[in-house]
């Protein structure tokens, strides 16, 4: 069993890795033995997510490089970079999004006055953003005949949400989860699927893992109404996210593709 979930030998990059879910991902995929490129945007550049990861940054099987995802000769370079180190990629998850909680909000719009701008930086990260990486990265795994490429969506690829869990949020007007959000990661979920039937042949699987809300630092207001919502009763832990991911990314799922995995404790079920 164990060689079904193994990673030896293979080459993962990682994006959005400097946030709350990248280290996540990258110590699972550095745990069943993969070498992990990590980017994230230049402006990260500062942050230090990686103190915590065994043989933090400069392990030989661990190597960040900055590129935003928008911005495709920076993601041709990164490629590049993995290519010389370790050779052409074999596990890709596309993690890097941009949402807008409420403790990061400037300014409460009402839905009638969100400007299109804030909507369209959402969508050209989540969703065009994912899509470039996977051209890049994508046809180098087509160009190997090999790969798996995992898209990080949302419950809220499936599900509005619920607007009621941020009501006791003192604002005016109400704080409003950014429709472009759901959005973003539904369009994500459908992109999937199409390079999922594209690249078959060439075998490459592309599935999406859409988290429910991952415990970080949410009021304790936000949390009960939120677990209230959950089938098991709790917010998912990093720890509940990793066996999914290595699932998706190994062998063990050789037959996989095109489908989303949801790992919400069953919010979308209800
Ligand atoms: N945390 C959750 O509860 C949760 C739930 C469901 C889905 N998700 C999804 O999981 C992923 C990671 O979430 P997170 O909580 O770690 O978010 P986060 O905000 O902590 O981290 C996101 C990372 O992406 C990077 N990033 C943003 N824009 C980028 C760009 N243009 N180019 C390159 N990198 C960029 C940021 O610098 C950051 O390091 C996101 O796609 C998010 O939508 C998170």
């Amino acid at each position: 069993m164990n060689e079904l979930f193994s990673l030896e030998g293979d080459v993962a990059v990682v994006t959005g890795a400097s946030g709350n879910l990248g280290p996540v991902w990258i110590q699972a995929l550095l745990d069943y033995g993969a070498s992990v490129l990590a980017i994230d945007r230049p402006e990260s550049k500062d942050s230090n997510p990686f103190e915590d990861l065994p043989g933090g940054r400069d392990d030989e099987r661990l190597a960040i490089v900055f590129a935003d995802v928008r911005d495709k000769t920076a993601l041709r370079a990164a490629c590049g970079e993995c290519i010389r180190r370790w050779g052409r990629p074999t596990v890709l998850v596309n993690n890097a999004g941009i949402d807008q909680p409420p403790k990061k909000r400037g300014k409460a719009w009402a839905l009638e006055e969100i400007p299109l701008e804030a909507n369209r930086e959402i969508l050209e990260v989540n969703t065009l953003g994912a899509f470039l990486v996977c051209q890049v990265f994508g046809s180098e795994m087509v160009k190997g005949k090999r790969g798996s490429i995992v898209n990080i969506g949302s419950l809220y690829a499936s599900v509005s949400p619920d607007q009621r869990l941020y009501d006791h949020i003192p604002q005016d007007p109400p704080f409003l989860k950014p429709p472009a959000y759901g959005a973003s990661k539904a369009a994500l979920v459908n992109v999937t699927r199409y390079l999922a039937t594209l690249w078959a042949p060439y075998g490459v699987r592309v599935n999406a893992l859409s988290p429910g809300g991952v415990l970080g630092g949410q009021d304790d207001e936000f949390k009960r109404k939120f677990c209230s919502r959950v089938p098991m009763g709790r917010m998912a832990t990093p720890e509940d996210l990793k066996g999914p991911l290595v699932f998706l990314a190994s062998r063990a799922s050789s037959y996989v593709t095109g489908i989303e995995l949801r790992v919400d404790g069953g919010f979308t079920a209800w």
